[in-house]
């Protein structure tokens, strides 16, 4: 087994090892926009660390399908800050706001096909194994944003649909990367579905961080705009459970916070301000920092019901735990 760093810099190499075609510009220049912009390639390095739990030959075979669930990856996240108005994207601007939303729409959907092609160059043995569960999991990808987009204008979200809506639009791709490495290893199913579950879990403590950056993260550090789900009035962990909070001390209260939701677009940063006050007075900080705990234990055992050695496990208890405090 390699050490986690030397896999991190065999999908940096390969990364940048990437070639587009250059024609049309404006179908492929923000392709390698976003693609150059760096992020943290949590998904390839899931996958091509869950490959080598199994075998060491990394070559082509697994990297490209690696690359590919990053390329879904980023497709995703270009159309999302449309979806989402963002502007900025790790610290830059994004595809949309640099060139417009006609380039983005179609500039998302070719990294789309290309992420077919390149799952397309799994092994033969294990090809049909991995389209299917590449497959699935982009269907899934699409449902779990639009149910993020439904939610907007609900006020009754619960935190169980919550959990299904994330677990759709952020869980099922960490999952998958997490079991592609072991298909295309060809691994048992049971531990390819440990590893599954293990991505899953993992990919709700996840995306709760991610909502709680949101709102308390550091602008710079995050690269993206603090206070955009506030804006936008997403159902996300913290004003769900704000809601639900609010709603047991009493109507005057849920009241209060249902007239901040209503604040418009003009009062942005005062909606921004006092909606985060209303976190605080809830405690929702430490609050969702248990939830998150929690949701990461539950990952960790999903691990360690796989048969799996104590090294492989060991392995992929260092990438979640890099994850559990991430800053960006
Ligand atoms: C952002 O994903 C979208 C979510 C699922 C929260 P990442 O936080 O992995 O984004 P990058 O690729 O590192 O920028
Ligand atoms: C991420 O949701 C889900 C997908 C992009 C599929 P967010 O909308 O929270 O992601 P960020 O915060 O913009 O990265
Ligand atoms: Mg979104
Ligand atoms: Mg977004
Ligand atoms: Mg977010």
């Amino acid at each position: 087994m390699l050490k986690l760093e030397q896999l991190y810099s065999l999908v940096d190499q390969a990364v940048s090892r990437l070639e587009w075609p250059v024609e049309p510009k404006l179908l492929y220049d923000p392709l390698r926009y976003m693609m150059d912009m760096g992020g943290k390639r949590l998904r390839p390095r899931l996958c091509l660390v869950s490959y080598n739990l199994f075998k060491d030959d990394i070559g082509e075979h697994i990297l490209t399908p690696a690359l590919a669930l990053e390329v879904f990856h980023n497709f995703t996240l270009i159309h999302d800050d449309i979806m989402d108005n963002a502007d900025i994207r790790r610290g830059v601007p994004t595809v949309y706001r640099k060139w417009n939303d006609n380039i983005a729409i179609l500039s998302g959907d070719t990294m789309c096909l290309w992420a077919f092609k390149m799952i397309g160059q799994a092994p033969k043995e294990t090809l049909a194994k991995a389209l299917d569960l590449f497959t699935k999991t982009t269907i899934e990808v699409c449902e779990g944003q639009q149910l993020d987009m439904d939610f907007e204008t609900r006020n009754d979200v619960s935190l169980k649909e919550y959990i299904q809506m994330i677990g759709l639009k952020t869980s099922v791709l960490l999952a998958c990367s997490s079991a592609m490495g072991a298909v295309i290893a060809g691994a048992d199913d049971k531990a390819c579905k440990a590893l599954y579950d293990f991505g899953y879990k993992l990919g709700i403590a996840f995306q709760i961080q991610d909502d709680w950056l949101d709102s308390f993260g550091d602008e710079k550090t995050f690269g993206k705009k603090i206070g955009g789900d506030i804006l936008n009035n997403k159902k996300t962990w913290l004003l769900i459970k704000c809601q639900e909070l609010a709603r047991e001390k009493g109507k005057d209260c849920l009241l209060r916070l249902g007239n901040l939701l209503e604040m418009n677009q003009s009062q942005g940063q005062k909606k921004i301000e006092a909606v985060k006050a209303f976190y605080q007075e809830f405690d929702i900080d430490s609050l969702a920092r248990k939830t998150i705990n929690s949701y990461y234990a539950e990952a960790m055992m999903s691990l360690r019901e796989c048969g799996l050695d104590l090294d492989q496990v060991r392995q992929m208890e260092t990438i979640a735990s890099s994850l559990l405090g991430r800053n960006r």
